[in-house]
């Protein structure tokens, strides 16, 4: 019998799959799979990331602040759903997903949030809010997931930016939280790569989300942001996700501390002044 939850943690399908949980793991047919948690994948990157996972063959447990999102995802994408906040939810986040799936092999912090403004007026709940999810909540989910993950001699892959590297002008602390998540990336594959455990960090780019259109609606910004990547195509869900597969498998079995860019080539744009990429 599972342990009730807290209502935070509104995952009635979940609790449905979990009174198996007395089970022989295998009878439940998900020790079979290799296991992973993305967090924030009831929409956008995270969603795109959920499903090519799944494709792949993982099992993955699909946690969303939003219950309703998460459980679209985990039908979806046949895995199970992890309702919380991953913030102040990390540890029962964990201890479900290892309870319903037996096993954990993966985890990608991929919850984020950017509350736009200037330094001058950014209010410190504002900078709380932000970096309690971006950096925080992905740091306790690695802690709670380092004994699992030490099992099964997994793997981490951090959702950053390529704005931990490149400041832009009135986005608050966002880029100074992804630039602590690249951080604690590369301290963590330090760490625990004597334990078996790779970490490595994803930074995209533009990648064109349902939020990002509504919020955005109206405006000619992603022609904008076309017009400037050198691949002339603004990033997708899944062109993410097909990276986090590559970081989270074998073939990158000696891939650790590192940060993969997925941005078309942006970061490669020349600064202004230089001669034109194009010479036509
Ligand atoms: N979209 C981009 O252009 C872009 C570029 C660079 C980096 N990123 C990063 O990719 C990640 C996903 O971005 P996105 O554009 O898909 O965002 P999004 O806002 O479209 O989706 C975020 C998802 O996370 C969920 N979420 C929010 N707070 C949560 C919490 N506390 N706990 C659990 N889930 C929570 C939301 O409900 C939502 O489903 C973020 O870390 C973001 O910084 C996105």
């Amino acid at each position: 019998m599972c342990a009730p939850l807290p209502r935070s943690l509104r995952c009635g399908r979940t609790i449905a799959k979990c009174e198996g949980v007395g089970m022989e793991p295998a009878r439940q047919g998900l020790l079979l799979d290799r296991v992973v948690l993305v967090t924030g994948a009831g929409s956008g990157v995270g969603h795109g990331i959920a499903a090519a996972l799944a494709s792949r063959g993982w099992k993955v447990a699909v946690n969303d602040v939003d219950a309703d999102l998460a459980h679209e995802v985990a039908a979806e994408v046949d895995g199970v759903a992890v309702a919380g906040d991953a913030y102040t939810d990390a540890a029962t986040i964990v201890e479900r997903c290892v309870e319903v799936c037996g096993r954990l092999d993966g985890l990608v912090n991929n919850a984020g949030k950017l509350r736009g403004g200037g330094l001058e007026a950014l209010r410190h709940d504002e900078v709380a809010d932000v970096m309690n999810l971006n950096f925080e909540a992905a740091l306790k989910l690695m802690q709670h997931c380092l004994p699992h993950l030490e099992v099964t001699k997994g793997a981490v892959v951090n959702i950053t930016s390529l704005a931990a590297g490149a400041s832009q002008a009135g986005t608050g602390v966002f880029g100074a939280s992804k630039a602590a998540l690249a951080s604690i990336t590369r301290q963590a594959a330090l760490e625990w790569g004597p334990r078996g455990v790779r970490v490595n960090a994803v930074a995209p780019g533009f990648v064109r989300t349902a939020r990002g259109e509504a919020t955005s609606a109206g405006t000619d910004i992603w022609e904008q942001r076309r017009a400037v990547v050198p691949l002339r195509r603004i990033g997708t869900p899944a062109d993410v996700g097909a990276v986090v597969a590559f970081l989270l498998s074998d073939d990158a079995g000696y891939v650790s501390g590192q940060a993969v860019v997925v941005d078309g080539g942006l970061a490669a744009v020349p600064v202004p002044g230089s001669p034109p990429a194009d010479p036509e």
